[in-house]
This record gives C-alpha cells, sequence and structure tokens, in this order.
C-alpha cells in the first residue's frame, strides 16, 4: 500500500525560534488527525530542535540535502552521519534549486542517493522539467532520464526506501500550479517507467507532486489516481494553510 505525504519543504526559512513558534503552532492543530505522514523540513541549523520539538508527534524532521561523502574535506557540508547523529532519518535530494545554483547532476545525485541509502535513510527524490522543456514536449524524456540516471543504479529492495517528488520547475514558487490532468499524467508516465525495476515497486512507491500547492488546489490534485501527496514550499510556513493541504490528502 503506498504512503500518503505531505512534505513541507522550508527551504531557507525561519531562525530558531520562528523554527519552534510554527513548530507549536502545526503541533496545536493536532495532526494526529490525519493518515497521512507528515514531514517538515527545516534547515541544518534547527533540525535537532524540530527533531526535540516534535518528539512523540506523527510529524518526521527531514534534511533538505546531504553530501555524498562518508566525511572529510568538504567546508560548510553536512554528513549522513550528521544527520543520524541527531535523529534525522529522511532527506531530500536533487530539489531543482540544488539542481540550478548548486550544480547538482544527476550522476552526482545517484551519489548522494547511494550515501543515503547506505545509512538507512528515507530519501525524497525530485525531479521535475522546465518550462522550455515542455513547449518543446521534451518534458517526459527529461524526468525519465532524471530518474533512471539519480535512481536506476539502486537494487530492487532499496526501493521501499525511496519517494518520489515530481516538481516541475515552471510551478515552484510561481504560483503557476499545473493543473490535476498535467500532474497525473506525469504521475502516470513515471509509474509506468518505474515498471522497470519491477511491478511492486511501481505499485508501492508514493509520487509526491510538488510546485505552488495551496490549500485551494490540494485537494484535487491529491484526488488524482497516481498522486500520494504534496511537497510543499511557501504554503508550508503558515501552519494553517499547511494543515488544510494536509487536510487535503483525506
Ligand atoms: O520543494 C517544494 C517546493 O519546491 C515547492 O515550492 O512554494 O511552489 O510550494 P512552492
Amino acid at each position: 500500500m503506498r504512503k500518503k505525504i505531505v512534505a513541507g519543504n522550508w527551504k531557507m526559512n525561519n531562525d530558531l525560534q520562528e523554527t519552534e513558534t510554527l513548530l507549536d503552532e502545526i503541533l496545536a492543530t493536532k495532526p494526529e488527525f490525519t493518515t497521512a505522514k507528515i514531514v517538515v523540513a527545516p534547515g541544518f541549523v534547527n533540525l535537532q530542535a524540530a527533531v526535540a520539538k516534535t518528539h512523540n508527534s506523527n510529524i518526521i524532521v527531514a534534511a533538505q540535502n546531504m553530501h555524498q561523502a562518508e566525511s572529510g574535506a568538504y567546508t560548510g557540508e553536512v554528513s549522513a552521519d550528521m544527520l543520524k547523529g541527531i535523529k534525522v532519518n529522511t532527506v531530500i535530494l536533487g530539489h531543482s534549486e540544488r539542481r540550478a545554483y548548486f550544480g547538482e547532476t544527476n550522476a552526482l545525485l545517484a551519489e548522494k542517493v547511494t550515501t543515503a541509502l547506505k545509512h538507512n535513510f528515507t530519501v525524497i527524490f525530485c525531479f521535475g522539467e522546465e518550462l522550455a522543456d515542455r513547449q518543446s514536449s521534451n518534458h517526459f524524456n527529461l524526468v525519465e532520464s532524471q530518474i533512471r540516471e539519480g535512481l536506476f543504479h539502486i537494487p530492487q529492495a532499496e526501493w521501499n526506501n525511496i519517494v518520489l517528488a515530481y516538481e516541475p520547475v515552471w510551478a515552484i514558487g510561481t504560483g503557476e500550479t499545473a493543473s490535476p490532468e498535467q500532474a497525473q499524467e506525469m504521475h502516470a508516465f513515471i509509474r509506468n517507467l518505474l515498471k522497470e525495476v519491477s511491478a511492486e515497486v511501481a505499485e508501492n512507491t508514493s509520487i509526491l507532486y510538488g510546485g505552488s500547492v495551496k490549500p485551494a488546489n490540494a485537494k484535487e490534485i491529491f484526488s488524482k489516481p497516481d498522486v500520494d501527496g504534496g511537497l510543499i514550499g511557501g504554503a508550508s510556513l503558515k501552519a494553517s494553510d499547511f494543515l488544510e493541504i494536509v487536510k487535503g490528502i483525506e
């Protein structure tokens, strides 16, 4: 049975006080009502406080990135062991902003995925096309290459630690959401591609949609058969909006 997941990617927002306040507000709405998995991804410096604040709740704390090396001379980077040491076991990898601003390639992301799975992380693997790809009808090819080159090296048995997040870049932070039909079309394409790994992986892998998900559009997007939840940016920074989106998955 595929897991329903709503994850909030806070990006580079919220200091320690704002992190604790936002989590208090989320926890105050009793998120236990949902059967979906709820994930929040604060910035690195606030992860330990977020783990402490969400202890004994149904909220999972995720990192927004990790380095592929075990340790060493990588100034400014964070390793898997550092994250495990503060009880963070979920990580977002391959976000379009990491790909665009920090030059993360499919090959580099494949290394990061290998390291994350070696340390038994749950990986939320992001991918998605630019507007130019869609306008030139190259979006399916682009997404297929991101998935094949980033993930198809992993053994079938390790796919149970993989969550996919389709985020069309043209919808991220723009207010220009993919239509539910566009999301479903791409998610169905992805699920069919996963059949190359196995029928079980195709059936059991959660595929999230991200890109301007809001309380007003969440329910219709989440209602599509191959959409298993969302990866939320801006709307995850306001507790009431984030919880309205979570309610959209019920
Ligand atoms: O990772 C989620 C993010 O890229 C989506 O951002 O602000 O369009 O919900 P937003």
